[in-house]
């Protein structure tokens, strides 16, 4: 039985440092993870909110060979942009690290020496694709072929990006290494398989302890994952790139990375533990059953966190269990996903040096994608900012603060008697921290968000109704207990805003010229008026500018630009493609090398040629529309390419019994298709 929570551990999914994350992944995760941590901080508990860079994996080899670089060189580019777009986004990681460090080695290699002697590994030998030219097994990604299931030509070793099918890599139909481009040979090869099928039942028992806890999207996956029965997986790879399997027959593989790379939550806590110098500290957050973890990470990574990494910690033992998996959907841009390939993206680094990120943060904390996808878009971007965070929020402390200057020397005034009015924002500041703050303990940042901006509606409501501008002139007392709860308000609001808004409440806290810093603060104190009477304020500063029509519309041409640039910008009209055809259609049709051995104009026709072509096992006539491309003498004696089992017609009264394949175009781009060297006659073509 867990004991009542006396700590938090809170992880965010590590990216891979082989690409550099975009708004979705703030929106899918971190964001989330941030807003939480710090808002935990702030009611003083005792926190730890550890991340880090994915290093290992084979989609880190792929980028390297695509760029020729070494793995390393991608890793150390990807690792240092992720991090400075993390800071800059304000992340208040305890610790940020990487897989490839030392301690994440070690940490990986002692715990699968004791997933093996718990007798959680077995090995077992199975064929699988080798690549001879390049001496090395072929992981999944590294080989394509035909799908088995739907005949996609480019279907990857493990899974159909056509219909979606998984299947044994074996099974995928004409093989091609991607890394000599050659028909690799099979070979046998042993890897380690991790026993999940033995926690079927401790995981369905997990899974059930928290369901009425966990959000809808994140339980359903894990109950289907559950429900097909859960398989023992390889959790080694034959790859040069990654954690060596710490054994003596293990030479040239490595730990699978989604086993390791779960791992990275422990390293990267026992990195912090270390900076602090306190090596062992870390065991206090992952080693305890007052611990309450949380983790963070977008829905493609619900299965790791939900299955394999509570499996993998139940197989050591003595581990926390995560205990909440909030998940978001996925978050696109301007109605489309994000695509680096595709340009369609907002380079991250670049827009936080030229906007604030509280700005980016409020805009995305309002429509986060907790239930369904949602969107970036410029245009909410700016409404978001001018007529939400300007208008609202900012208004309320610049027309508070200039009012304290213009009638009370920047001094706060007494409060005295109340009216109604005053009770009644007293009262709404009051039940804020607790209304606010539950809604952030049950993962609902959405709503936390509009409760956080509604607290300056209010605010902005008590403005208008009380007319300070009046009683400053016909009932003082009454203006400057006014005054008094607005300014105090305006501290409440920076304390609020914090978690969701940090450098903004850091900007409150400064105008308010109070001591400590507002992260100091505790969370309940927002429901309090804790600036004492006559404490001096500073000088009005705005805190938000307007975003101009103008802006926007620039940021929305450059993306359309960038959309073209990356796609090659094409500056005439494309043939659109035909309707998709399976593989069986394309089957059906039977391509062969034909040699051309009589040619002659058909009468009467400008555009038609009569040829007489050699098959190998038959000659035949075939009529072709290239008599204005080409004369008869220049295709005498050329290999072409026919379709051979067309059905005869008649063309101009002349029989063909085939077509011969050439572009599908005018003047430079007219060019009959041949074999690249001579070849047979009647020679199939696929
Ligand atoms: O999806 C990803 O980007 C993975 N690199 C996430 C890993 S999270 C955990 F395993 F560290
Ligand atoms: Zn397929």
């Amino acid at each position: 039985m867990k004991k009542p929570f006396e700590r938090i551990l809170v992880s965010a999914a590590l990216p891979y440092a082989n690409g550099v994350i975009h708004l979705g992944h703030l929106a899918g995760c971190y964001l989330p993870a941030d807003i939480y941590v710090r808002y935990q901080r702030m009611q003083k508990k005792d926190i730890l909110f550890v991340g880090g860079s994915d290093e290992h994996g084979v989609a880190i080899t792929i980028s390297a060979e695509k760029e020729k670089v070494t793995p390393k060189e991608i890793i150390d580019r990807y690792h240092a942009l992720n991090k400075e777009a993390f800071e800059r986004f304000g992340m208040s990681f305890d610790n940020y690290s990487r897989t490839s460090l030392p301690i994440h080695h070690e940490t990986s290699k002692e715990y699968f020496l004791q997933l093996l002697e718990k007798g959680f590994l077995v090995t077992k030998e199975e064929e699988q694709f080798y690549d001879a030219d390049a001496r090395m097994f072929l992981p999944d990604r590294y080989v394509e072929g035909i799908c088995p299931n739907c005949g996609y030509d480019k279907a990857r070793g493990d899974q159909c990006d056509n219909c979606g099918k998984y299947y044994n890599q074996l099974e995928l139909k004409e093989p091609k290494s991607l890394v000599s481009g050659k028909t690799p040979s099979v070979k046998k090869t042993k890897h380690w398989y991790f026993k999940l099928g033995d926690f079927q039942k401790k995981l369905e028992a997990y899974v059930d302890a928290h369901a009425k806890e966990w959000k809808d999207n994140v339980l359903q996956q894990t109950r289907s994952w559950l429900k097909e029965g859960l398989q023992d997986r390889a959790v080694t790879r034959d790859l040069n790139w990654g954690i060596p399997v710490p054994l003596p027959d293990a030479e040239g593989k490595v730990i699978y990375v989604w086993l390791e790379a779960l791992l990275g939550y422990i390293s990267s806590s026992k990195e912090w533990a270390q900076k602090i110098g306190k090596p062992e500290q870390w065991k206090k957050y992952w080693q305890s059953d007052s611990t309450r973890y949380v983790a963070f990470l977008g829905k493609d990574n619900i299965v790791f966190h939900a299955i394999v990494f509570p499996a993998e910690l139940m197989a050591v033992g003595g581990y926390v269990l995560p205990d909440n998996i909030p998940a978001n959907e996925f978050y696109n841009l301007e109605g489309e996903k994000f695509s680096k390939s595709r340009g369609h993206t907002i380079d991250l680094i670049d827009v936080l040096k030229r906007y604030p990120a509280d700005w980016f943060r409020y805009t995305i904390a309002s429509n986060l994608p907790e239930n369904k996808d949602t969107d970036f878009y410029w245009k909410d971007f700016q409404a978001r900012v001018n007529n939400e965070l300007a208008d609202i929020l900012g208004n309320f402390v610049n027309r508070t603060v200039t009012f304290a200057w213009k009638n009370f020397e920047g001094k706060i005034p007494p409060r005295g008697k109340l009216s109604a009015l005053d009770n009644a924002m007293i009262e709404a500041l009051q039940k804020a921290p607790k209304e606010i703050g539950g809604l952030l303990e049950q993962f609902k940042f959405k709503d936390a968000a509009l409760e956080m901006m509604n607290v300056a509606r209010t605010a902005n409501k008590y403005f208008n109704d009380s007319e300070p501008w009046k009683t400053a002139k016909n009932n003082p007392e009454q203006c400057a207990a006014t005054l008094n709860i607005c300014l105090q308000t305006v501290r409440s609001l920076a304390v609020l805003f914090e978690p969701l808004l940090p450098n903004t409440s850091k900007k409150i806290w400064e105008l308010m010229n109070l001591n400590n810093t507002v992260e100091e603060e505790a969370w309940n104190s927002a429901g309090e008026m804790k600036i004492a009477e006559q404490h001096q304020i500073r000088q009005p500063e705005i805190l938000f500018t307007k975003i101009e029509d103008a802006v926007i519309e620039e940021e929305l041409a450059k993306l359309a630009k960038n959309n073209q640039r990356e796609t090659g910008a094409p500056e005439k009209e494309y043939v659109p493609l035909k309707p998709q055809v399976t593989y069986d259609d394309f089957a059906k049709l039977d391509f062969r090398t034909a040699k051309i051995v009589a040619a002659e104009p058909v009468p009467k026709s400008k555009k038609l040629l009569k040829l007489q072509i050699d098959l190998g096992f038959e000659k035949r006539q075939i009529v072709a529309g290239i008599a204005e491309k080409l004369l008869p003498e220049q295709l005498l004696g050329k290999t072409i390419i026919v379709v051979a089992n067309l059905a005869p017609a008649k063309l101009m009264g002349v029989e063909s019994n085939g077509m011969l394949l050439a572009t599908a175009a005018d003047g430079e781009n007219f060019a009959l298709l041949t074999p690249s060297k001579e070849v047979e006659q009647g020679i199939g073509i696929k």
